[in-house]
């Protein structure tokens, strides 16, 4: 089955969501590893307690982000991974980096992609007051948060909503469409083409499927 790596900085509850999707024959392939740069995410955790071989690699230890990039590439090449998976990896990634796994590496974003790029999504929402908010899922390339979207779901904002609300019922739709995209991307259908992602060989639109 093909192989995939995930990259984690915290909770991994989108990881567990492609665990249980793993363990119930919906994943379409294998995670191999899964590395933390933080020590103490509870990701980790999860990893272990699904037999999936778990790895630290904390960026203190490295001079600069191309030091810690390198090994970070060295710990992923050791897995063969066909699939990089970034899910809550909280650090900005070496032009290099991309490079090397530009077309092959996904990202799951807690807005609707073009709008609220960067951290602090869900505040900056409801500070705007906007109806829509939701999550995407994009392939990762040089401009942070700017690659081609795939997937992405949307959820009514609430006026009684606040951050942690907010939050959490984006993190049930990030839990159900990254599995999704995932699969499609290891069954094949999914590919990277430059300026967007094609499906089944079609040209997805913008900002992908809602
Ligand atoms: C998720 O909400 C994900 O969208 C976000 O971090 C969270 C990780 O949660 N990612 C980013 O903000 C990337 N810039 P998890 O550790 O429970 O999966």
């Amino acid at each position: 089955p093909p192989r995939v790596v995930v990259l984690i900085s915290g909770n991994g509850s989108n990881l567990q969501a492609l665990i249980d999707a793993q363990e119930h024959d919906r994943l379409g392939g294998e995670i191999v590893a899964v590395v933390s740069n933080v020590a103490d995410a509870y990701g980790l955790q999860r990893a272990r307690d699904a037999n999936i071989d778990a790895v630290v690699l904390p960026h203190g230890e490295y001079d600069n982000r191309d030091a810690y990039d390198g090994a970070l590439i060295k710990v992923i090449e050791r897995h063969e991974p066909d699939l990089i998976v970034l899910a809550g990896f909280m650090r900005i990634l070496s032009q290099r980096f991309v490079q090397r796994y530009l077309g092959r590496m996904l990202n799951i974003h807690p807005s609707l992609l073009p709008a609220y790029q960067g951290l602090g999504t869900h505040a900056l929402a409801l500070a705007d007051g906007v109806s829509e908010h939701g999550c995407s899922v994009h392939f990762v390339t040089e401009e942070l948060d700017s690659g081609p979207v795939v997937l992405q779901a949307v959820v009514k904002v609430a006026e009684d909503d606040t951050v942690d609300s907010l939050k959490e019922k984006v993190h049930a739709r990030e839990h159900l469409i990254y599995p999704i995209a995932v699969r499609w991307f290891l069954e094949g259908r999914l590919q990277f083409s430059g300026d967007s992602a094609t499906m089944d060989g079609v040209a997805l639109p913008p900002y992908g499927m809602r």
